[in-house]
């Protein structure tokens, strides 16, 4: 059965809402509170099938996690050495970020495990952790590809490494620093652009120590994490997908509460406002580990911009929507050193540029990025290649075209905002869910 959905032009986008919990921070606090000691709740957390695809393995590896409420669970931690093997596979779906992080603690156990993913899943690249984490004396087994499954032996010890990152990715920072939870000294860990901190700031609210040091990152192996209840932000990678859409529609105004607003997460926000969006931001507060605040948005004309280097790893995940902003800006938007993106669920540099020729909005497609050539998009019927963020993005190019856009394959939303459809629809997208 192929899922798709049609997005019909749509003005009038209004409401107060609020968008799921951020899932790069739900993993985490998965991940953290089951090697911590005691008990900790949850609230927020994202039930989407990617952060329930970590929340099954940490219970396959023997840890009691409770459902309290909606998105509320009780994690009881089991330490740092209270793991238990299972001799099934994990499986990390479509989730790039389970595998990589999960292979790095997975690597300090004194158990075997296998990682395995769905066919997208599959076809990423995992050297990029294997490397560093071979070099700490982990003992772990990639394809003949370089790719999952992941197979991971007991590891005689681990070793404190100092790694100069040779890509901008969070996901191998994090790898590094849950195994280097485990070393027999400090690691270091040197970025050359900072990525999201979300698991330093939580390693550190749970009682342990990652200090930064200009660019250096140095982990101090502690013995023990003290549980402690989190609260999680809306996720501010699905807010986008609501803020493009109030700000390319007429007459329309959104306020979106809650959403966590950690600096290398809003590069997104500074692509827009430099693009003449009117987003404001207000109610900051810091709630444990992470910073949350409001965002309202009223439509705005966007013009085409040359986007600045210093935002491409804090807007990461944000590019096929911010390239949707750019087909309605006008004049040029420009993206280069973005060469990450040809490795994420699709390689959507190559997605979105077919989606784009359909929707006949001129652009020249680079190694490392886009032109986007400003203009009225016309309705088409696109695929999303498997990728969720593909998928909405196409969905909310729908409400300014000037025919209906359907997308095919949309089944892929649900790894990472399973209330997409609901939530737009409340806002007064004209959206209509059709399966054949
Ligand atoms: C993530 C980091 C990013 C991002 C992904 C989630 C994380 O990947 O694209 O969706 O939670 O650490 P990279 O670190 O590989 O760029």
């Amino acid at each position: 059965m192929v899922e798709k959905y049609t997005v019909h032009p749509s003005n009038n986008i209004s409401g107060i809402t609020n968008v799921p919990g951020d899932k790069s921070i739900s993993h985490r606090a998965l991940i953290l509170l089951s090697i911590s000691e005691g008990t900790g709740n949850v609230s927020g957390l994202l039930e989407s099938e990617d952060c329930l695809a970590t929340l099954n393995i940490f219970k396959m590896l023997g840890v009691k996690i409770e459902k309290i409420d909606k998105n509320s669970y009780s994690i009881k931690g089991k330490g740092l050495y209270g793991l238990k093997e299972t001799k099934k596979n994990l499986d990390c779906g479509n989730s790039g970020t389970s595998m990589r992080l999960l292979a790095g603690l997975l690597s300090a156990q004194k158990f075997s495990s296998n990682l395995v993913g769905d066919s997208s899943l599959n076809k990423r690249p995992m050297e990029r952790i294997a490397i560093p984490l071979t070099r700490m004396g982990a003992n772990i087994n990639l394809s003949d590809h370089k790719t999952a499954p992941i197979k991971i032996n007991s590891a005689k010890k681990i070793l404190p490494i100092e790694y100069e990152m040779p890509i901008d990715s969070a996901q191998i920072k994090s790898s590094i620093i849950l195994a280097s939870l485990y070393a027999d000294g400090e690691t270091k860990i040197i970025e050359n652009t900072p990525t999201r901190d979300h698991t330093e700031n939580m390693v550190n609210f749970l009682n342990g120590n990652i200090i930064k040091v200009n660019n250096k990152i140095i982990i101090d192996p502690k013995t023990k994490l003290i549980s402690r209840d989190i609260n999680i932000p809306g996720d501010i990678s699905s807010a986008m997908f609501i803020i493009v859409a109030c700000l390319i529609s007429k007459n329309s105004e959104i306020l979106i509460q809650n959403v966590g607003l950690n600096n290398l997460r809003t590069g997104g926000l500074d692509i827009l406002k430099l693009m003449g969006a009117q987003i404001y931001i207000s109610n900051i507060k810091n709630f444990g580990p992470e910073k949350f605040g409001d965002i309202k948005v009223i439509s705005s004309k966007l013009r085409g911009i040359v986007i600045p280097k210093k935002y491409v790893a804090s807007s990461i995940d944000e590019f096929p929507i911010l390239f949707i902003a750019a087909a309605n800006a006008s004049g040029k938007t420009v993206l280069r050193n973005a060469q990450e993106l040809r490795y994420k669920e699709s390689d959507r540099l190559d997605a979105m540029s077919q989606g784009l020729s359909s929707c006949n909005i001129a652009h020249k497609l680079f190694y490392d990025g886009i032109e986007i050539e400003g203009g009225k998009m016309r309705g088409a019927t696109v695929n999303s290649f498997d990728d969720h963020r593909v998928a909405m993005s196409f969905l909310i190019a729908g409400i300014s075209a000037k025919e209906p856009i359907t997308v095919l394959n949309t089944k892929n939303i649900l790894t990472s905002f399973p209330d997409f459809y609901s939530l737009i629809k409340d806002t007064g997208v004209n959206i209509i869910r059709e399966n054949n």
